[in-house]
């Protein structure tokens, strides 16, 4: 839900002037989104000077929905501050690679689209606070993208329940994405945006169904001290793929939307398997093959590569969370990759957690 902290004083109205030049780090991205609401971001008519939003991250593709499954944690989230300003800035605290540039910064890119769509300039001071660094396979570039379209709208004082302007913050959240890794995938963006588990119907339009998921849903995360570029593992992803394989995931991914239907959280654990895209990254994670097997021996119903890897995520019943995390440290550190666990339930989505 939207928790605004801060009390809104002293409105101040955008300043409407000519639009920026366009950022050519972004191409056209579809318009016209149909997705699941969103709460108000803040009360209808307050032109607030500075925002505060919270987007936590999530695991893209979850097993067999290559592109088209994303899951939202709870944690971390990458927390972005706007406030409006005479110059505009960018400072970064938390991830040293995430560039300091404007115009190439994911969360920037994102607000400055939200400006530019809006026909207003850019001048705002950004404040990031990276919840885990980038290349981790956790969503780290899909979670700025949203903070960054979230809180400039917020600061323009629109309201993103309504289809126009949730239109403009998931083109504009794309737009970040696609400067991170390429392409506008909009698994990762879903999740952090919406929370929950959903499902990318289609990208033009933008389309997305956020699915039920059970209650207790324990999700356990590896985080090997490795760093994978979403670009350099989708090059590795050939044009075609085996009939018996893609056969193979549509009746995985059918299965697994079954579990979340009917609250199977094993039948959801048991279906992660891919055949599309994990096989062909596997040799960017090395220690994947003994920590998925490691946690299957522990207990997990199902083990797959978190998006584009390293990352590595578990599902399994609540009394077996703490023995797969180890099992999982344990495969990895087999392949003298050290790698620290965490759990999570499934998260919410973004939120506003302060405005003045
Ligand atoms: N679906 C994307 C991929 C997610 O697997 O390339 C990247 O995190």
């Amino acid at each position: 839900m939207v928790t605004p902290a801060l009390a809104g004083t002293a409105p101040l109205g955008p300043r409407f002037e000519e639009p920026a030049a366009p950022n050519p780090a972004i191409r056209a991205c579809s318009r016209k989104a149909k997705a699941p609401p969103l709460p108000d971001l803040v009360p209808p008519g307050e032109h607030p000077t500075s925002v505060r939003v919270r987007a936590p991250l999530s695991i893209a593709n979850v097993g067999p929905g290559f592109d088209h499954f994303g899951l939202c944690l709870e944690g971390p989230a990458d927390v972005l501050e706007l406030r409006t300003s005479r110059a505009s800035g960018l400072e970064v605290y938390g991830d040293a690679v995430v560039p300091r540039d404007l115009r190439r910064n994911v969360a920037t890119v994102a607000a400055q689209e939200v400006y530019r769509q809006s026909g207003l300039r850019f001048r705002v001071e950004a404040r990031l606070f990276k919840g885990y660094h980038g290349g981790s396979g956790i969503g780290s570039s899909g979670a700025s993208a949203v903070a960054g379209a979230l809180a400039a709208a917020a600061l323009l004082g629109l309201d993103p329940r309504e289809g126009p302007t949730l239109d403009l913050v998931v083109h504009a959240a794309l737009c970040g994405e696609r400067v991170a890794s390429g392409s506008a995938h909009l698994d990762n963006v879903a999740a952090s945006l919406f929370g929950g588990f959903v499902l990318v119907e289609g990208l033009d339009p933008p389309i997305v169904h956020r699915l039920p998921t059970p209650d207790g849903a324990r999700i356990i995360v590896a985080l090997p001290t490795l760093r994978v570029s979403t670009s350099k593992a989708r090059a590795l992803l050939p044009a075609t793929v085996p009939h018996q394989d893609a056969v193979a995931n549509v009746a995985r991914a059918s299965a697994l939307v079954h579990g979340l239907l009917t609250g199977d959280l094993e039948q959801v654990g048991r279906n992660l398997s891919d055949r599309l895209a994990e096989p062909y990254r596997e040799p960017l994670v090395p220690g994947l093959a003994s920590a998925k097997q490691a946690a299957l021996e522990a207990g997990a119903w199902g083990v797959a590569l978190a998006g584009s890897g390293p990352a590595v995520f578990a599902l399994g019943p609540p009394d077996r969370t703490e023995a797969v995390g180890a099992a999982l440290r344990e495969g990895f550190g087999r392949a003298g990759v050290p790698c620290h666990t965490f759990t999570s339930q499934v998260g919410e989505g973004a939120s506003l957690v302060g405005w003045s």
